[in-house]
C-alpha cells in the first residue's frame, strides 16, 4: 500500500501555477449560480499563475495544502480588515479542488492557518464567508466559529450577504 503524505507549508513561486488552477476549480464550484457569472470569469481570470508568484513574493502569507504531491488547496491569512471586529487575524480565503473536499483537508489546512496567526501574535480570528455558500458556512460552524456580524457584498449590482464567523 501506498502512503500519502499530506504537508501543509508556506506557499513557494513555483506552487503558484497550481494555485491559480486550485482558485480557478474552487471558485467556479463554490460560486456558480451565486456570484453573477460574468463577474465570477473576471474575478477568477486576474488570478492567473502571475498573480499568485507575485501575491508569494510580495510576502503575502499563503499556505498550501500538498497531498501525494498535489497541491489540493490553499489559504490566505493576515491582519483582520474589519474596524468594527476585534479580533486580531483573519483568515481571508480558504479553498480546495472539488476532488479533494470532504477527506478532512480544509480542518488541516484551517487548524494550520489558524495557528500560524496565533505565531504570529494574533489574537483571535476572523473568516468571511458569503451567505449563500452553505458548505463553508456548515463548515465553519462546526469548526467552532460564532456568527457575529453580516456584511454585504455587490457583484453586478447583485447584493449578496456574507457571514463573518470569529474564534477567540
Ligand atoms: C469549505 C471547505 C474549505 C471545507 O474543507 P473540507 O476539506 O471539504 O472539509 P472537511 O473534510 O475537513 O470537513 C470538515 C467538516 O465540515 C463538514 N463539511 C465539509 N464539507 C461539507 C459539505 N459539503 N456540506 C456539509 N458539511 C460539510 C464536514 O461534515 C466535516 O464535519 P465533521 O468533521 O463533523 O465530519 C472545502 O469544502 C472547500 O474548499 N469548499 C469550496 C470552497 C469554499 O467554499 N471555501 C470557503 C470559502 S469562505
Amino acid at each position: 500500500m501506498n502512503t500519502l503524505t499530506i504537508d501543509i507549508r508556506k506557499a513557494e513561486p513555483s506552487d503558484a501555477r497550481d494555485i491559480a488552477e486550485v482558485h480557478l476549480e474552487a471558485w467556479r464550484g463554490a460560486y456558480s449560480g451565486i456570484i453573477p457569472h460574468k463577474t465570477l470569469t473576471s474575478m477568477i481570470n486576474r488570478r492567473g499563475a502571475d498573480w499568485w508568484a507575485n501575491a508569494i513574493r510580495r510576502a503575502a502569507s499563503v499556505l498550501v495544502v500538498e497531498i501525494g504531491g498535489t497541491i489540493a488547496g490553499y489559504a490566505t491569512i493576515g491582519r483582520n480588515r474589519a474596524r468594527e471586529l476585534r479580533q486580531q487575524g483573519e483568515i481571508y480565503e480558504l479553498y480546495l479542488r472539488p476532488e479533494y473536499q470532504g477527506i478532512g483537508l480544509g480542518s488541516r489546512l484551517f487548524a494550520a492557518a489558524r495557528q500560524r496567526l496565533k505565531d504570529h501574535g494574533l489574537k483571535g480570528m476572523v473568516v468571511w464567508a458569503l451567505e449563500d455558500n452553505e458548505n463553508a458556512l456548515a463548515f465553519y460552524a462546526g469548526a467552532g466559529g460564532r456568527d457575529i456580524a453580516e456584511g454585504v457584498e455587490v457583484f453586478e449590482q447583485k447584493a449578496l450577504k456574507k457571514v463573518a464567523f470569529v474564534w477567540e
